[in-house]
């Protein structure tokens, strides 16, 4: 289904970052994220140019080609793996920073790789993280047509164990961010780190 997506020559959640992301990435500290579910990566690459060493991880090779190229085109180096989050292996203190946009994920999926970033995050590390809420559903702005792909503040304070949030909200906001991602949105958005 993605490949299929990222088959278009246009990249469907354009160029640019998530207007969260960039409103925060300041926040991050220095070193290595890893930016999951990233697509054609668009992120990877705004944080790459902002000096960070950046691992863009996704299911999809065509979604990480463009990302190589979007990469090139802007003079920045990215590292990618090809990879489910299902069977992916976070690591253990690894990452300064992970970087969740729009990463929606079944819920058991979701529940094991959340469970996985505290211990995959260094001491000080931080994730930060835009999803659409179940009150996205029926707009037909972006997002995913599941209500079981979608979450809720109450669920990443759940399944997110261990760390300290710094910034947790769920709130409208126009989202214009490609032709998939374009509207009034529901969206749920934090910034949470490890100790
Ligand atoms: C809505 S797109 C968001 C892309 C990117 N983060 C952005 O903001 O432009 C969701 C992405 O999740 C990826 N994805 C879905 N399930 C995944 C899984 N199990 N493992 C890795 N990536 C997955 C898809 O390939 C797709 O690129």
């Amino acid at each position: 289904m993605w490949d299929e997506k990222y088959s278009a020559q246009h990249y469907v959640y354009g160029k640019e970052p998530n207007a969260f992301l960039a409103a925060h990435a300041v926040e991050l500290p220095p070193g290595e994220v890893l930016c999951l579910a990233e697509g054609e990566g668009r992120n990877a690459v705004y944080l790459a140019g902002q000096g960070f060493n950046v691992t863009a991880l996704d299911l999809s090779p065509v979604g990480l080609d463009k990302a190589q190229r979007l990469a090139a085109e802007k003079g920045v180096e990215i590292d990618t793996i090809c990879a489910d989050l299902a069977e992916f292996k976070l690591g253990s203190a690894r990452w300064d920073a992970i970087v969740s946009i729009f990463g929606h994920l079944p819920p058991d999926v979701r529940r094991q790789v959340y469970a996985n970033i505290p211990g995959a995050l260094k001491p000080g590390g931080v994730l930060l993280l835009e999803a659409y809420t179940p009150e996205q559903m029926g707009r037909g702005t972006g997002g995913p047509r599941s209500v079981d792909l979608l979450v809720t503040a109450a669920m990443l304070r759940d399944e997110l164990p261990g760390l300290e949030f710094l910034h947790l909200e769920e709130r409208e906001r126009e989202v214009v961010e490609g032709a998939g991602h374009t509207g009034l949105a529901s969206v749920v958005q934090l910034i949470a780190r490890k100790p």
